[in-house]
């Protein structure tokens, strides 16, 4: 195990039950509206959720499209900023007929999802859903109490965590497990 990893949170074989599980669960709700002529788009948010949105994408049988948005709602380290800047936009005419699911690493304050759902919907997709590998509901903003994605891997406590995607000042995101990150790291 990585020496700055403190233990494992959600493991390899944790993580593929979680995308297996949440793969099947898309496929199920969205059959008729994909049969009906809608498309399907995993709106992946850079960066950290790459690696779930990859592992995700190869279990939807359904024909799916995929996009990037990057929004930064975090500065550098392991405090939220509070504000959410839009880095990477969406560019597409034909949202009316588009089915967004955003693709989340993890809901902490729940600021980035809220605010985009309501961008997203203010666009004129036909649909937004919101799906996250993990959610810390300790941290949810006083004004999102009750917040929730669509879909969601797993609740974790109120610690700092890295690997598959997420980051600690841009290191990190290629380990295959959620480990929680060893405060020695970020407070030295
Ligand atoms: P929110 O807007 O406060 O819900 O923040 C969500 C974003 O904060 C996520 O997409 C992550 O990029 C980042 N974030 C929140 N908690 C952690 C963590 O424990 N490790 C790494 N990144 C985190
Ligand atoms: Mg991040």
């Amino acid at each position: 195990m990585n020496q700055d990893i403190l233990s494992i949170l959600v493991n390899e074989e944790q993580i593929d039950a979680i995308t297996t599980r949440i793969a099947a669960e898309i496929d199920r709700d969205y059959r008729a509206s994909v049969e009906a002529g809608k498309k399907l788009l995993l709106l992946c948010i850079l960066k950290g959720s790459v690696v779930f949105m990859g592992d995700l994408m190869k279990k939807i049988t359904l024909p799916v499209e995929i996009d990037f948005m990057k929004v930064s709602s975090y500065g550098a380290g392991t405090a939220s900023s509070g504000r959410v800047n839009i880095l990477l936009d969406l560019h597409r005419r034909d949202l009316p007929d588009v089915d967004i699911i955003i693709i989340e690493d993890i809901i902490d304050s729940g600021r980035t999802l809220s605010y985009l759902i309501d961008y997203l919907k203010l666009k004129g997709a036909n649909s937004v859903k919101t799906c996250t590998l993990l959610d810390k509901p300790e941290r949810r903003d006083p004004a999102l109490v009750g917040f929730h994605a669509d879909y969601a891997g797993t609740t974790i406590p109120d610690e700092f965590v890295v690997g598959y995607g997420l980051d600690y000042n841009e290191q990190y995101r290629a380990l295959p497990y959620v480990g929680i990150l060893s405060p020695a790291v970020y407070t030295k």
